[in-house]
Order: C-alpha cells, then structure tokens, then sequence
C-alpha cells in the first residue's frame, strides 16, 4: 500500500523532528494502536525509547504474558514490565463511578510513566497510539452539545501537572488503517488483527466496585467467550467481543443446591472504527453453548444474558 508507506515515512520524519535527541516513554497497552506507535517510534528513534508496559491488574488472562513476549522476543525493543497491580487495585478500592475510575487509572498511569521516565535519565516525552476516534469522542458527542462521553485515559483523562510532552503519531489515523500500518511495520497478522481493548481494563467490564473476586470470575468468563468466538472461526468478522460481570446477583440452582451468583453479559459488535456499532447476531445454539460452559466452568456466575444494544445509543464498553 504506497498511501501508508507514504505514511509511515513522513510519521518517522515528524517524530524525529519532534523528539530531536531526547528520551522517549510509550505506554504500551498489549493492543493494537499502542503497539504500532512502539514500532513506529523505534524505528524513528532506535534506543532514545523506552516502552513500559504496565500491569493494572485488569488485564485479561493472559495478556501480560503475550505482549512481553512479543515485544522482548519479537521486536528486541527495550520494554520495561511494571508490576503495579496493588496500586491500582489499592486505589480503586470501593469505587464504582465510571468516570473517577477512569479519572483515578489515568492518574495512576502517569504516576508510573513519571516514574519510570526518572529511572531512565528523564524522559522529556510521552507516547501512545491515540486514534483520531479516541480523540472526537473524548472532546464530543457528534452533532450534539460538547458533552464528554467517557474520559479516554489517553486523551482527556491525563492530568495537568503531567511533565512529558505527547507523541500520538497515530492520532490522525482510524483503526482500519493503523492495522494496515502495523502490517506494513511487520508486526504479526494476529496481533494486528486483536480486538481493541481500552487502557483502563477491565475495570470498566465491572460496573459497581471492583473486587479480586469479580476479576477473577470475569477473566475466566471472557477467555472461554473468546475461545468458543475463536472456534466457531468468528473472531475476525467481530470487531469487539467481552464479557461483562453485574454487580447484581440472582438466584439459581445447580445440582440440589440453590446458587447466589453473579449476572455475566457478554458482549459482542460489528463496526468499522468504533464510533458506530451494531450487537452481532450470533445463533442462538452459539449463546447456549458460551452460556452453559461460563456457569460450570466460572465459580461466581451462575447466569448469562447477551447483550443487544447497538451505538447510539449504547457505547460499545459499558462503562
Ligand atoms: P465506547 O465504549 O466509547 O468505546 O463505545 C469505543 C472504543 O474505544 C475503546 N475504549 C477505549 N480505548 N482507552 C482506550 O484506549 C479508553 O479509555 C477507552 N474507552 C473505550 C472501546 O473498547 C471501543 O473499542
């Protein structure tokens, strides 16, 4: 694709400028966008960056594991693995506003960032893979009033007294084609195929408070959900699929014994850069089987619902 290689040369070009000799931190989430900006960036700047990876604890099964590898193995680019997973989980402790959950990981990430920018040297610059979307939707509603929908941590969510400078050199692109991007930087087709997945976790997949307990069934629920996604050969037609755990419990019965057990939503969308969505029709057979396998599988949940709301008027996340 001559466009993104047109692309891909200028962006280098403009994060040199930009960066000149300093330092350079990226934030690196395990997704897509920030990923590529780490490629991009590295290939702009060779060892001036430093990435860090940061666990929250609200990462999904597995995922710390995937990225490491694929950036220490993979790439050879520095990558530093924060372990801040009581720090995070400290500080959210008894939270269940969606906005200062948001408001409070923000903070947080910068915390670390300004931390781990000091143990480097001083880094002068902040990276991540802010798209344009994240941008729009951070600052308004399309043709409404400017109302902030949800503080992206990556956008509207940093706080002011942050000391870095930002780089998104993907902040004019859409998701489509940053997946083209990351190709054409090399980065593996799985990986550049991954749904997104939002910085603050899934902290916002845990309406109310957050606890161990809920994480803990909630990243059980969603392996099997993707895996069941995986093997009915839909993860690619998806552009997003997760499971959801209510802070609401229901009455069920399992065996002889009556059950006190949390609600799981799973859900699923069609889109083509997040802005709009549609609920994905699965068949009904599909939803059963995801459905029984969560309840005998996830100590926790003991009921399923699917959840059919499109954007407008839902988001895609739920919080
Ligand atoms: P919503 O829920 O607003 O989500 O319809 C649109 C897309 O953005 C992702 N998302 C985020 N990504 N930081 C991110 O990097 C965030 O704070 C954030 N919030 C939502 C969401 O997963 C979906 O793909």
């Amino acid at each position: 694709d001559w466009t993104m290689g047109a692309y891909r040369e200028e962006a280098i070009a403009k994060i040199r400028e930009q960066v000149g000799a300093e330092k350079v931190i990226c934030g690196l989430s395990g997704g897509v966008d920030s990923s590529v900006a780490a490629v991009l960036i590295h290939e702009a700047i060779g060892d001036q960056l430093t990435c860090v990876f940061v666990d929250h604890g609200l990462l999904r099964m597995g995922e710390a594991d995937e990225v490491v590898r694929l950036f220490r193995d993979h790439y050879n680019i520095p990558l530093v693995h924060v372990q801040a997973q009581e720090l995070f989980l400290g500080e959210l402790e008894g939270v269940s506003d969606p906005e200062i959950k948001r408001k409070t990981i923000g903070r947080l990430f910068i915390d670390v960032f300004d931390a781990e920018a000091k143990k480097i040297g001083g880094a002068k610059f902040l990276a991540q893979g802010t798209l344009y979307p994240d941008v729009i939707e951070s600052v308004s509603f399309t043709g409404g009033p400017s109302v902030t929908i949800k503080s992206h941590h990556n956008v509207g969510g940093l706080p002011e007294r942050m000391n870095m400078q930002l780089v998104e050199p993907l902040r004019e692109l859409f998701k489509d084609e940053v997946r083209v991007l990351g190709k054409e930087l090399g980065l593996p087709e799985a990986f550049v195929g991954r749904h997104p997945f939002p910085g603050p976790g899934l902290a916002i997949r845990c309406p109310g408070t957050i606890t161990g307990e809920k994480l803990d069934a909630l990243r059980k629920a969603d392996a099997i959900y993707l895996d069941e996604i995986r093997k009915a050969g839909l993860y690619d037609t998806i552009w997003q699929a997760f499971a959801v755990i209510l802070p609401v419990k229901t009455v069920g019965v399992m065996g002889d014994g009556r059950t006190y057990d949390h609600v799981c939503a799973l859900r699923a969308v069609t889109s083509v850069d997040g802005m709009t969505a549609d609920f994905y029709p699965f068949d009904m057979a599909f939803l059963g089987r995801v459905a029984t396998r969560i309840i005998n599988e996830v100590k926790g949940i003991n009921r399923v619902t699917y959840d059919i709301t499109s954007k407008p008027p839902g988001t895609i996340e739920w919080e």
